[in-house]
């Protein structure tokens, strides 16, 4: 172990350095951006650095968080401005210098002096707000404060920063007004519902933990905000897959907590009644979600700790073809029994069964069956702290493969023993934490099933020839357009 540890050390490090020291001092910024979508347990940030490159064949520009924001980012994506492409981006595996994280970003061409483009990186993070006041009587409103770093981080000079945050209701309170030795005007304007701290000039190279410590700021703003806030502290999804009966089921054991400011006494259902009546209900108090399934869904059931929920409403629509241009969803109006205060948890069942040959295909080319599990069920702007998340194959799988659409914290592959098995079926476990919107993926599994044991039913397959990235591709589409819809 200790030897395995100092041999892997030397290489590690040079890995690890070396795009640090043949990049660090390549480029300069000649303007930041950073835009901050405030909401409730999910934040969007997006930051567009306008970079020229100072030496020939400069292709990796590193960016850098700091620790906070580090540790409350949970997705990161990089793009050149106006483009789709992903880049790839890879975090130094060395935190060189405590409280500084660096990623590096590998730019589609290099560029030679002098050479400028856009990057634009989008981060989501969570649990950047807290509501203040913490407790709230039943007839009060919703306040949040969110809490962020004041500038942003950067291994090479920037000549201009500013940070835009933006609430999605027009009330703020009270922000951070700054002493900020980068300007000679006004640190931080106020337009609307729009909050500016910058322009800011002439700022060094930053990604040190001396500049964190003597130069950075942390800032609060305290909006208003009028939507419930939405917590899923744990997620354990189960998706069985039989061949035998042409189904997949999918069953959610979900806990939900509202993550609004606490209840202030006693819950009192007249005052509920007569708000809903007169006005509109308290903005801390969660009366139903609404909630899209897949197409084609059959045998919908949803129960608590106390039984059947029955006060539901369901929309169903027909299977949607695998591969076709139609986003056609179902809809569930999802109604608990009582509305779900700041503070309560709730916890419930919800699951389905849908036609296999939906999320299923054959690979004639490999002899494997390929089936589509999404990671989730989106709630928008609600983040999902940890997902357990059991893909259950047919008895007697074997070659087994599954590519999710992201890494997982943990996986792996066990049995799944259920009364009707004989020798158990095969179950892989996949581990998240902090799911957001971005995160609404879809985990594509393959594996063989011996013909003798299987197939009573004979299972409609597209005969077309889709490959797993074929399939990645057109899921992709009709998943961006359910978010869009939202
Ligand atoms: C999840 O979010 C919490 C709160 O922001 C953070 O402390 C934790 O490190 C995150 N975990 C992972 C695995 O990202
Ligand atoms: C709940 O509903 C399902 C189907 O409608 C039924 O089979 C089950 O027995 C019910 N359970 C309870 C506890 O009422
Ligand atoms: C709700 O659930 C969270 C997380 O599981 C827990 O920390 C909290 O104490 C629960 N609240 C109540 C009122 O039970």
């Amino acid at each position: 172990m200790l030897a395995h540890w100092r041999s892997g050390l030397p290489l590690f490090l040079l890995t690890t350095l070396a795009p640090f020291f043949a990049a660090g001092h390549s480029f300069e910024n000649t303007a930041i951006v950073r835009t901050v979508e405030l909401g409730g347990s999910v934040v969007h940030v997006t930051t567009t650095y306008a970079v020229k490159a100072l030496e020939d064949g400069a292709s990796v520009y590193t960016i850098a968080l700091g620790e906070k924001e580090k540790e409350s980012t949970s997705w990161l994506a990089a793009k050149i401005k106006g483009q789709s492409v992903k880049l790839h981006v890879e975090q130094h595996s060395l935190n060189l210098d405590g409280g500084v994280y660096l990623y590096d970003v590998n730019l589609p061409a290099p560029l030679k002096t002098g050479g400028t483009t856009n990057i634009v990186v989008e981060t989501v993070q969570t649990h950047v707000t807290y509501p203040y006041p913490e407790e709230a009587s039943q007839k009060d409103g919703q306040s949040l404060k969110y809490e962020s770093d004041l500038l942003v981080l950067s291994p090479y000079d920037t000549a201009v920063q500013r940070t835009k945050i933006r609430s999605p209701f027009p009330q703020i309170h009270s922000y951070t007004e700054p002493e900020v030795e980068y300007t000679q005007d006004a640190a931080v304007t106020k337009s609307g519902a729009t909050l500016t701290y910058g322009p800011y000039k002439n700022i060094p190279a930053s990604s040190s933990n001396q500049f964190a410590a003597e130069k950075q700021q942390r800032i609060f703003v305290h909006f208003s905000y009028e939507h419930p806030i939405l917590e899923i502290t744990k997620l354990e999804r189960a998706a069985e897959i039989s061949h035998w009966g042409a189904n997949l089921n999918i069953q959610d054991n979900i806990n939900l907590l509202n993550a609004g400011p606490k209840l202030k006494g006693h819950f009192s259902r007249l005052e509920h009644q007569s708000q809903s009546f007169f006005q509109r209900p308290a903005p801390h108090m969660l009366p139903g979600l609404t909630l899209h399934l897949p197409a084609g869904i059959r045998d919908v059931y949803y129960y608590d700790l106390v039984g059947n929920v029955s006060t539901s409403k369901l929309r169903t629509t027909s299977s949607v073809p695998k591969g076709s241009q139609s986003n056609q969803y179902s809809v569930l109006e999802l109604k608990p029994r009582y509305p779900i205060m700041g503070g309560w948890n709730y916890s419930f069942t919800l699951g389905w069964d849908s036609p296999l040959a939906d999320s299923a295909g054959w690979d004639k080319e490999s002899g494997k069956w390929i089936v589509g599990i999404p990671v989730m069920t989106l709630i928008p702007g609600t983040v999902v702290d940890e997902e357990e998340l059991k893909i259950i194959l047919p008895e007697g799988a074997t070659d087994i493969e599954f590519h999710p659409p992201f890494p997982a914290l943990l996986n792996r592959l066990s049995t799944h023993i259920t009364y009707l098995d004989t020798t158990g079926r095969p179950a892989i476990t996949l581990a998240y934490k902090n799911l957001t919107d971005k995160h609404a993926g879809i985990v594509y599994v393959a594996y063989k099933v011996p013909l003798s044991a299987h197939f009573k039913k004979p299972v409609v397959v597209a005969t077309a020839l889709l490959g797993v990235f074929a399939l990645a591709f057109v899921w992709k589409r009709v998943d961006t357009r359910i978010q869009k819809q939202k």
